[in-house]
């Protein structure tokens, strides 16, 4: 019987083969050996954590620009337009460019927006949200930001709640700048405020007023009672003096934007916003 091998075997460092150092400690009669643990892969264990801390910034820095998305306004199947999934057919393909180009070069001090006119399904929403989207993508996050997102699940439920300060497992809308609402939606958002007791609905207003860069999504949609045209020009003639861009989609045509919200907001859109026209027919796929 050989048990000579196994002992030198137990004796070695398995990765680097070095002899393994011991410590004999005794406690009243015991007497104990202790191995002390080789520290050959120590660097190789520090570049181990350094890598994983890498990847879980990264992962909480995805994350925390989710949260980005949800305070901008962005829905779930919003948060999936973008450029980079946006194939242009011929009449989209100039909208495209513009709006890429749009996004790419757009800053704090952008003055104009575009109005992105076109038929159903023509890839208008898809369009606007891209926008945001890639400003989203590019905008830095601090590392003790992404920090608190790390476990977070990103597709998972949204923390709206004003003392959240810790929030592992649910999202919260984080600020972006921007926000980005059907002017439907707008339009609700005000009148729900005048309902409540909790909100004062003129700073409500002030958030769309103020913020960056608004995202205003199939105007002309909104029944266009006098109270509704009231709001939207508020709203737009706000943004019209102050130098701040609204970014509009519509179904309507330059017309027919006229007689449904009257001259003087469509004169100022045509006035702050470049026109995008997109011809191309729904892309709106059949769910399976
Ligand atoms: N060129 C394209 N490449 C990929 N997907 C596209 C393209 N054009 C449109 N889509 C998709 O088609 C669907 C409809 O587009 P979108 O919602 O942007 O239309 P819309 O112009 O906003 O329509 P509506 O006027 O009804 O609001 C979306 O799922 C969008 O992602
Ligand atoms: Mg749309
Ligand atoms: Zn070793």
């Amino acid at each position: 019987m050989n048990t000579v091998g196994i002992t030198e075997k137990a004796d070695v460092c398995p990765s680097c083969g070095k002899e393994i150092q011991f410590e004999s400690a005794t406690f009243g009669d015991l007497s104990r050996k202790f191995t002390i643990a080789c520290d050959c892969d120590r660097e190789e264990r520090e570049q181990e954590q350094k890598r994983k801390r890498a990847e879980d910034i990264e992962r909480g820095t995805a994350i925390f620009r989710v949260g980005m998305q949800i305070g901008t306004g962005i829905h779930k199947r919003q948060r999936k337009m973008t450029f980079d999934n946006f194939v242009p057919l011929d009449g989209q393909q100039e909208a495209f460019d513009t709006c890429r180009a749009y996004a790419e070069d757009w800053t704090e001090k952008t003055e104009h927006g575009l109005l992105i006119s076109g038929p159903v399904g023509s890839g208008k929403t898809h369009l606007g949200s891209a926008i945001c989207n890639a400003i989203i993508a590019r905008q830095p996050v601090k590392e003790y930001e992404a920090e608190r997102y790390i476990s977070c699940d990103p597709d998972g439920p949204v923390d709206y709640g004003e003392n959240g300060l810790y929030y592992s497992g649910s999202l919260r809308p984080e600020y972006s700048g921007m926000k980005l609402i059907s002017s439907v939606s707008f339009l609700n958002r005000i009148k729900s405020a005048y309902d409540s007791k909790d909100e004062d609905p003129e700073d409500i207003m002030d958030g769309y007023k103020e913020i960056k860069l608004l995202v205003l999504d199939d105007l002309g949609a909104e029944k266009a009672t006098d109270w509704a045209l009231e709001k939207l020009f508020d709203l737009i003639d706000f943004r019209y003096n102050e130098l701040l861009p609204i970014v509009a989609t519509t179904n309507l045509t330059t017309l027919e934007m006229k007689d449904v919200l009257g001259d003087r907001i469509a004169d100022r859109l045509r006035s702050m916003c470049k026109l995008v026209s997109i011809t191309a027919p729904s892309q709106r796929i059949t769910a399976k």
